[in-house]
C-alpha cells in the first residue's frame, strides 16, 4: 500500500461528508419529523413515541454515535467546503449554481437552529435529570411554550424549511456525486422526485407546528414515580 495522497484523503472526506448526509442524519431526520407528526393524530400517541425513545437502552449512546457525531462531522466538513469552493454564482447565473448556494446557506441556518433546538429540549432534559417517563411532560411542556409565539413558530418554520430543502437537494446530489444517476434527463426527473419527498417532510413539519400552536396540551407521566 503507498502513501494516501493529500487529493485522496479530500476525495474521502467530501464521499464521506455525502454519505452521513443521507445515513444517519438524512434518515435521522425524516423518522424526527414523521415521529413528531404523530402530534397532530394526537398527545397520547406523542407522548408514547417520546416514551418509547426514552426507555431505550443505551440512549445516550446510541444518540452520540448516531446523531451528534455525525452531525458535528458533517456541518465541519460542510463548512470546510464552503470555504475552500468558488462561488462563481454571481458569474454564471445557472439555476445548479443557485441551488447549490443555497445548500450552503440552509446547512449554515440549521446548523444555528439545531444549536437553539438542543439548547431548549435535550440540554435541560439532560440537565435537570427528566429521564424515562419523566421525559415526556417536560419535553411536551417545552414544546407548548416554543410554540407559543411567533418568534418560536417562525425559528421553527425557518429550521425545517432550511433542513428539508438542504435533504431533499443533497439527496440530489448525493446520487450525482456517487454516480447513482448519470444522464442529464434522469437528474433533472430525479431532481422532481427529490423535491416532492422533501415537501412531503415540511408538510409533516408544519402541520406539527401548527398542530402544537392551535392546541398546546400538559401532560402527566405515562407511569406514576416511575423515574
Ligand atoms: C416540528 C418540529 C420539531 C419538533 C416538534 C421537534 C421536537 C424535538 C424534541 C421534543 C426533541 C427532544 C427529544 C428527546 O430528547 O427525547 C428533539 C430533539 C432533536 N431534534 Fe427536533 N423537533 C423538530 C424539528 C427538528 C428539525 C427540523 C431538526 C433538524 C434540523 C431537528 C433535530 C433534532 C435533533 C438533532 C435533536 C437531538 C436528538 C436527540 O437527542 O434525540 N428537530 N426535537
Amino acid at each position: 500500500m503507498g502513501n494516501i495522497t493529500k487529493g485522496q484523503v479530500h476525495f474521502l472526506l467530501l464521499k464521506f461528508h455525502s454519505l452521513t448526509g443521507l445515513v444517519p442524519i438524512g434518515l435521522f431526520l425524516t423518522i424526527h419529523l414523521l415521529v413528531n407528526s404523530l402530534r397532530t393524530v394526537g398527545v397520547l400517541p406523542y407522548q408514547l413515541s417520546i416514551d418509547v425513545i426514552n426507555n431505550l437502552p443505551f440512549l445516550f449512546t446510541i444518540e452520540v454515535l448516531f446523531i451528534y457525531i455525525p452531525l458535528l462531522f458533517h456541518s465541519i466538513v460542510g463548512f470546510y467546503i464552503t470555504q475552500v469552493a468558488k462561488m462563481n454564482v454571481l458569474r454564471y447565473r445557472y439555476p445548479r449554481n443557485w441551488m447549490y448556494v443555497l445548500q450552503r446557506l440552509t446547512g449554515a441556518l440549521v446548523f444555528v437552529f439545531l444549536i437553539y433546538h438542543m439548547g431548549t429540549t435535550v440540554v435541560p432534559k439532560l440537565w435537570y435529570g427528566h429521564e424515562l417517563f419523566e421525559a415526556a411532560p417536560f419535553l411536551i411542556d417545552v414544546m407548548n411554550r416554543e410554540f407559543a409565539t411567533w418568534t418560536g413558530r417562525i425559528i421553527y418554520m425557518i429550521g425545517i424549511l432550511s433542513a428539508t430543502f438542504h435533504f431533499a437537494n443533497g439527496l440530489w446530489a448525493f446520487c450525482i456525486s456517487w454516480g447513482i444517476i448519470v444522464g442529464p434527463r434522469a437528474q433533472r426527473n430525479a431532481g422532481i422526485v427529490f423535491m416532492l419527498f422533501g415537501a412531503v417532510l415540511t408538510f409533516l413539519g408544519l402541520a406539527t407546528v401548527l398542530e402544537f400552536s392551535l392546541d398546546p396540551v400538559n401532560v402527566k407521566p405515562t407511569v406514576m414515580g416511575a423515574a
